[in-house]
C-alpha cells in the first residue's frame, strides 16, 4: 500500500546562489492528512519550499498518488507517500516539523466545535504517534476545532513526557491572511505592505483582529472596523457557505499553512526576527493557551509577545472571547484525560 516516489534532488538553484549542497540545512517535514483538501495543495507548496529536504506525505489512504504526483516537481526535496496506520511511524521518524490538516471539515450550519467528536480522536492518536516517533518535532496543528485540538495534543505530549510548550502551534495564519486582505480592500492600500495581528483563538468571536495595530494605519471609522472584525471572524463560514456542502477553506488554508511552516523552518535555521501570530501556550492572559504574535527560533517559540495597546472595542472583544475560549480549552483537556 505504500508508494515511495523519490525525485532526484536538484541542487542547481542552491549552487547558483553560491552555497555548497553541504551548507544547506536538512529538514524533514511530514504532512498528516496529505490526501485531503488542504493536504494536497499544502504538499505542493511544501514541495516547492527550498528549506525542505524530505517531504513525508501521510494519510489513511490516497497518499501514494499524491506523492507520485508532487515528486515529479524538480525541486530539492525527496517525497515519500505513506498510507495507513502501520506506516505512520515511518512517516514521522526523523521529522523536524509535522503539519496536521487531518480530520473532517465543516458543512453549512455547523460550528467548528461540531467537529470535536470526530477530530479529537484523530488528533489524539496522531499526537500519540508523534510523541513516540518524533518527540522533538515542531507541530503545526490545523485540524479543527484548533481551540481544543492544541490542548489535546499538549495533554497527550505531557502524558508521554515529551511536551515542549515551545514546539506546539495552533495555526491561525489564515485569520491573519484574511484580516490583511479585507483591511487592504477597505483602506485602499496595496495588500503586500499590510500587516494585521490577530489574537485570541480560531473560532467565531475568539478570533480577535487588532486593526488598531494594523500597518499602514488608515484611521478607518469605527463602523468599518466593526464590519472588518465581523468579516474576519466569519471568514471560515463565508467559505463553508460558498462551498455549499463541499467542505471549508482548502486553498487559502494551504497557502496560510505553507507561510506558517516556512516561518517555523526559518526559525529552526536561525533566521532572526521571524514573527507570526499563533495559538500557543501563553501567559499573556489568564488562559493557558492564547494566540498572539510569537518570535520563532531554533527551538520553536523563542518569545510570546504581549498584546500591545488595544482600542476600547478590542478590549471589549478580548473580555467577551475569554469564556468561550476557556471552555474550548478545558473541553480538549477533559477529553484527553477521560479517553
Ligand atoms: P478533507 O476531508 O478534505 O481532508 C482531511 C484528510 O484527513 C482526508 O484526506 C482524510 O483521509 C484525512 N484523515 C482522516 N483521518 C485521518 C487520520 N487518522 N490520519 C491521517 N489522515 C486522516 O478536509 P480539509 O478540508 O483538508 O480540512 C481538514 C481539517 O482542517 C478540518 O478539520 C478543517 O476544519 C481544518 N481547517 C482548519 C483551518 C485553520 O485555519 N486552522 C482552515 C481550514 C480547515
Ligand atoms: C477556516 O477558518 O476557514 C477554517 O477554520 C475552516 C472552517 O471550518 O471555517
Amino acid at each position: 500500500r505504500s508508494a515511495v516516489a523519490r525525485s532526484a534532488p536538484s541542487n542547481s538553484h542552491l549552487l547558483r546562489r553560491g552555497f555548497s549542497s553541504e551548507s544547506v540545512l536538512e529538514h524533514k517535514v511530514a504532512v498528516l492528512g496529505a490526501a485531503g483538501g488542504i493536504g494536497q495543495p499544502l504538499a505542493l507548496l511544501m514541495k516547492i519550499n527550498p528549506l525542505v529536504s524530505k517531504l513525508s506525505l501521510y494519510d489513511i489512504g490516497g497518499t501514494p498518488g499524491v506523492a507520485a504526483d508532487v515528486s515529479h516537481i524538480n525541486t530539492r526535496s525527496e517525497v515519500t507517500g505513506y498510507a495507513g496506520e502501520d506506516q505512520l511511524g515511518q512517516a514521522l521518524e526523523g521529522a523536524d516539523l509535522v503539519i496536521i490538516p487531518a480530520g473532517v471539515p465543516r458543512k453549512p450550519g455547523m460550528t467548528r466545535d461540531d467537529l470535536f467528536n470526530i477530530n479529537a480522536g484523530i488528533v489524539k492518536s496522531l499526537s500519540t504517534a508523534i510523541a513516540k516517533y518524533c518527540p522533538n518535532a515542531i507541530v503545526n496543528m490545523i485540524s479543527n476545532p484548533v481551540n481544543s485540538t492544541v490542548p489535546i495534543a499538549a495533554e497527550v505530549f505531557k502524558k508521554a513526557g515529551t511536551y515542549d510548550e515551545r514546539k506546539l502551534f495552533g495555526v491561525t495564519t489564515l485569520d491573519v491572511v484574511r484580516a490583511m486582505t479585507f483591511y487592504a480592500g477597505k483602506a485602499n492600500v496595496p495588500v503586500t505592505g499590510v500587516n494585521v495581528p490577530v489574537v485570541g483563538g480560531h473560532a467565531g468571536i475568539t478570533i480577535l483582529p487588532l486593526f488598531s495595530q494594523a500597518t499602514p494605519q488608515a484611521n478607518l471609522p469605527e463602523d468599518v472596523i466593526k464590519a472588518l472584525t465581523k468579516r474576519t471572524q466569519d471568514g471560515g463560514t463565508e467559505v463553508v457557505e460558498a462551498k455549499a456542502g463541499k467542505g471549508s477553506a482548502t486553498l487559502s488554508m494551504a497557502y496560510a499553512g505553507a507561510v506558517f511552516a516556512d516561518a517555523c523552518l526559518k526559525g529552526l535555521n536561525g533566521v532572526p526576527d521571524v514573527v507570526q501570530c499563533s495559538f500557543v501556550q501563553s501567559s499573556v492572559t489568564e488562559l493557558p493557551f492564547f494566540a498572539s504574535k510569537v518570535i520563532l527560533g531554533k527551538n520553536g517559540v523563542e518569545k510570546v509577545l504581549d498584546l500591545g495597546p488595544l482600542s476600547d472595542y478590542e478590549q471589549e472583544g478580548l473580555e467577551k472571547l475569554k469564556p468561550e475560549l476557556k471552555a474550548s480549552i478545558e473541553k480538549g483537556i477533559k477529553f484527553t484525560n477521560e479517553n
